[in-house]
């Protein structure tokens, strides 16, 4: 009821009466008022007013399960949701649920993060109150050498939510960094569970920075948020599920051919690397190129004294010659 009340406040420019809740959710006055008060209390702004009855004033960077729930769109992305204050990693959480049997689509949410994991075993600080830290169990039926390209759909599905709903040009750094004005301000990690021919589950981890206003000096010069580089604050709820609706369509895009070819395009044009020198941190060696664009596995591919090199992500990273992007 939670998250339907949310809705009819959200779409109803005027009072929504209490006597029409009531009897929409065939719930007593009392059960109405209960829900308006914790609303008030996770953030809302309620007035209500005697004889009219209730309005919203103003949307709040509420994250929870009911807002999340009460803005999803989707047919599968998000349809299944936990949310927690803080947890461990919510790659963690939606491993174990997915172990568990959970449905493909399962999302965890969380305000902070205890023990964020970042790739290559980094650490990801994950702060309360102002970021966003998600995600996604999956369920695909592609072999598990596929699977990695998942983060290639989910860069998409992210950088295309960025742009939207902050009118940046956040741009991708391959394989799966976001990055605006040429600092980082999302990364993720996908985790599989897999058998040599067959997938249990992915879980594709997004971490963004949104409404950070400080980073700690080691980081300053690579790392940024949305609210920094657009000057306005961002509803992560909002972000969350404009990230869910753009994945779930080029997930079907990603499904019909399970390959990049049909994304290849789209992922070029936003890849911050296009046509630029870049460095490829080989372990069998480092060496610059020019980097050409993904093929339809997602590799990169890199122009190297006039000969072109395949770089798969799983091995190598990829960085400016002269820094970060
Ligand atoms: C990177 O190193 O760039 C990847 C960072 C991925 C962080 C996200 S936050 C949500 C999810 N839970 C985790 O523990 N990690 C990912």
């Amino acid at each position: 009821m939670k998250t339907e009340i949310i809705k009819l406040l959200k779409h109803t420019d005027n009072y929504v009466s209490g006597q029409e809740i009531c009897e929409q959710f065939g719930v007593s006055r009392t059960a109405v008022w209960k829900v308006m008060n914790q609303l008030k209390e996770e953030g809302y702004e309620i007035e209500s007013v005697p004889k009219k009855g209730y309005r919203l004033l103003n949307e709040p960077d509420v994250l929870s399960k009911s807002e999340l729930l009460s803005r999803v769109t989707t047919e599968w992305a998000g349809r299944t949701v936990y949310y927690f204050d803080e947890t461990g990693s919510t790659n963690n959480d939606v491993r174990r649920l997915m172990s568990e049997g959970a449905p493909h689509g399962t999302l965890a949410v969380a305000d902070k993060q205890t023990a964020g994991k970042g790739r290559r075993g980094r650490t990801w600080i994950s702060p309360a109150g102002a970021n966003i830290f998600m995600s996604l169990g999956l369920r695909p039926e592609i072999s598990p050498d596929k699977a990695s390209m998942l983060t290639l759909v989910m860069a998409l599905a992210v950088c295309d939510a960025i742009r939207e709903t902050t009118r940046t040009d956040a741009k991708i750094k391959w394989p799966n960094d976001i990055v605006v004005n040429g600092k980082k301000v999302c990364g993720m990690l996908t985790e599989l569970e897999a058998e040599l021919d067959c997938i249990h589950s992915v879980v594709v981890g997004i971490g963004i920075n949104v409404n950070q206003t400080e980073f700690a000096s080691e980081i300053s010069q690579t790392a940024t948020s949305l609210l920094i580089e657009s000057g306005n604050k961002v509803l992560r709820a909002l972000l969350v599920e404009r990230v869910l609706h753009y994945f779930e369509k080029y997930y079907a895009e990603f499904m019909a051919g399970e390959d990049l070819s049909a994304l290849r395009e789209a992922y070029n044009e936003r890849l911050v690397n296009l046509d630029k020198d870049v460095r490829v941190l080989d372990p069998k060696g480092e060496y610059d190129g020019i980097a050409r664009g993904i093929d339809e596995q997602g590799q990169l591919l890199v122009e190297k004294d006039g000969e072109t090199v395949k770089v798969y992500a799983g091995e190598v990273s990829v960085r400016g010659v002269y820094g970060y992007v």
